[in-house]
């Protein structure tokens, strides 16, 4: 996690490195700190807190004479989140700063190391120790930055994005990449570069980018072009410069007050964005590339895994089950952080499916590693393009969603359902699984479906009331049965990511089994009761929710009437298949839970000890 920034050029450093550090704010924002040279001396803030109290404590200090300058802002992992932990962090001698992305897992017998040869430490961080590394290899073996680093590297285990600035060196930056994203924007003529953990805090300045693989280290150089080696064999790397597509309205909030609430708004556009050149009703097809290109490998395949963490998991039970009765290929989900460290059993017949938004989760990333070790074929859902997991993967689609930017995932979950729901439909066209009459009527249906996802976003009012009502709620219970029961999942994590009230979600049939012991009048019970799916079960699972005298909120189909008369609260969803209910049934349980998040006064972009990538194990 953590957002790291910098900057080498002939602008004031300063506004750049902060307003790139509240577009990365993110990936962590327990503290925040930024260094800035001036010609003469390194100037360096640190806090405790958001960008905006750094801002506040630099806007004293800034002289606007500093041309460059790097940032960070944290995600606590050595050392709790406080001034003297916060990056930018100095070597011993104070001409080295350094910011971190990631963790250095050997960094207690290096530091004793450099205890022994008579450093001393400020901070508990990994960090500190990494650039007193860098700095006694810079002066035992009198070599230059870029070449102390490389050295450094090679003794660390662990992960990392860095930049490191040299005052001895002040017209060069170091910037090195394993495991933790790293791109340099490339000004015109190379007169400036900019640093940062993704594209969005220099795209109103450049298109010109380089992102760096794993295991190379650039050198960035005014005037001069960008530099890049492999750390492990110094082996020069031709830089591969790409064209940024992405625009500075899609990072920005667009009159919204959060940006999960455009980003719930942006919906209907997204999977607009993900059905479009795939879903071609017309002609009665469905053609993903990445799947056309290895369609002999699915049918082939014995077995599905597929391997993703929080929403993105949920996303993938969803898909269990619309691969298993379309497409009738078993399926198993795994929580990818519990699949990299079994001993799975994995062949060359299996296909492992790896759903990420952000496309930079370590568990993900390392399951996906693991399974292509052992010979499976890794195909890759992700949002962020150019990201780890999608360029690691054998093949892959992609999900068009734009930047998501709230920490709690909206519009992903519902691009990354529907890019699994057309995989699946069209598998099942190809293996003669499903009849051409029910294939063209999911087309048809699915078509519909961001228009009706619009309309169900006019529910706002009616769920603001609703969220009125619930918002002191201590605990909360969500029930769905089928393929709406992942959506109770995803409904559950919503409301205790943001408003930190404790909810789960169950299978509502699983209610008996335990949960029903914790049902009273003061229990909320959000219980998802669509009429294609399971309904009379659902209808004798909310008699008994009654008969205990919990409150009923129920998502019903247009037109219910049983429901209806039983539920404290009941939100009408648009008529659809059940297959493709769970697009529809999760928007009033987003827009609940960020209502209940609001207002109970909680920070819904950036809830408390998140972050938006997941970077680290
Ligand atoms: O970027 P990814 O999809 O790999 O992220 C996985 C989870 O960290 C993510 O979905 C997380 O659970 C969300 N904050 C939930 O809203």
């Amino acid at each position: 996690m953590c957002g790291i920034t910098g900057y080498i050029g002939y602008r004031d450093a300063y506004p750049i490195i902060i307003n790139g550090l509240k577009r990365l704010e993110y990936r962590g924002y327990d503290s925040a700190g930024v260094m800035l040279y001036d010609g003469n001396s390194i100037n360096l803030s640190k806090v405790k807190g958001k960008v905006s109290v750094l801002e506040e404590r630099v806007q004293e200090n800034n002289s606007g004479q500093s041309i460059i300058g790097i940032g960070h802002t944290r995600w606590a992992t050595h050392g709790i989140p406080n001034d003297l932990n916060s990056h930018p962090h100095l070597s011993q001698s104070g001409n080295l700063a350094i910011v971190h992305n990631g963790i250095i897992e050997n960094y207690a017998s290096l530091r004793k190391e450099l205890k022994d040869r008579g450093y001393t430490f400020r901070s508990d961080t990994d960090t500190e120790v990494l650039v007193n590394l860098i700095e006694e290899i810079k002066i035992q073996e009198g070599v230059k930055l870029g070449e102390a680093v490389q050295i450094a590297l090679n003794q660390v285990i662990g992960a990392y994005a860095i930049v490191v600035f040299d005052s001895e060196k002040p017209d060069e930056m170091v910037v090195a990449k394993l495991g933790s994203p790293i791109a340099i924007g490339i000004g015109k003529d190379n007169d400036e570069f900019f640093v940062a953990s993704d594209a969005s805090p220099f795209i109103e300045y450049t298109k010109d980018a380089i992102y760096l693989e794993d295991g190379e280290m650039a050198i960035i150089k005014k005037g001069r072009e960008v530099k890049i080696h492999k750390i492990q064999d110094d082996e020069e790397v031709d830089p591969n410069i790409q064209q940024l597509q992405l625009s500075l309205d899609q990072i920005e909030k667009g009159g919204y007050e959060h940006f999960m609430l455009k980003e719930i708004h942006e919906q209907p556009e997204a999977i607009t964005d993900t059905i479009r050149g795939r879903l071609l009703p017309e002609q009665g097809i469905i053609k993903i590339s990445g799947l056309e290109n290895n369609m002999k490998r699915f049918l082939n395949a014995e077995r599905i895994i597929i391997v993703a963490c929080g929403t993105s998991w949920h996303a993938g039970l969803v898909a269990e089950y619309s691969f298993e009765e379309f497409a009738r290929i078993p399926v198993e989900v795994e929580y990818a952080s519990e699949f990299r460290y079994r001993d799975p059993v994995i062949t060359e017949k299996d296909i492992v499916i790896a759903i990420s938004q952000s496309g930079e989760t370590a568990d993900t990333l390392a399951a996906i590693k693991m399974a292509k070790s052992k010979g499976a074929f890794v195909f890759g859902v992700c949002n962020v393009v150019g990201s780890s997991i999608a360029r690691i993967n054998d093949s892959g689609v992609y999900t068009h969603a734009g930047p998501e930017i709230g920490v709690a995932s909206t519009k992903a979950f519902t691009t990354q359902i529907t890019v699994l729901t057309l995989m699946a439909l069209r598998l099942a066209r190809a293996k003669g699984t499903i009849t051409s009459a029910d294939f063209r009527l999911y087309l048809q249906e699915m078509e519909l479906i961001p228009k009706k996802v619009a309309q169900l976003l006019q529910v706002d009012k009616h769920v603001k009331e609703i969220a009125q009502r619930y918002l002191l709620s201590t605990n909360c219970l969500y029930l769905g049965r089928g393929y709406n029961f992942p959506v109770a999942l995803e409904g559950a994590l919503k409301l205790k990511e943001i408003s930190y009230i404790h909810a789960e979600g169950y299978p509502a049939a699983e209610m008996k089994h335990g949960p029903i012991a914790l049902i009273d009048d003061r229990m909320p019970v959000i219980v998802i009761a669509t009429n294609k799916g399971h309904y009379d079960k659902i209808v004798s699972n909310i008699q008994e929710i009654k008969s205990r005298s919990g409150k009923i909120i129920a998502i019903v189909t247009e037109g219910d009437i049983t429901v209806k008369e039983m539920a404290d609260h009941v939100i009408e969803i648009p008529e659809t298949e059940e297959a493709l209910s769970p697009l529809l049934t999760t928007i009033p349980l987003q827009l609940l839970s960020y209502y209940i998040a609001v207002m109970r006064g909680c920070n819904v972009d950036q809830p408390r000890n998140l972050a938006k990538s997941v970077t680290v194990e």
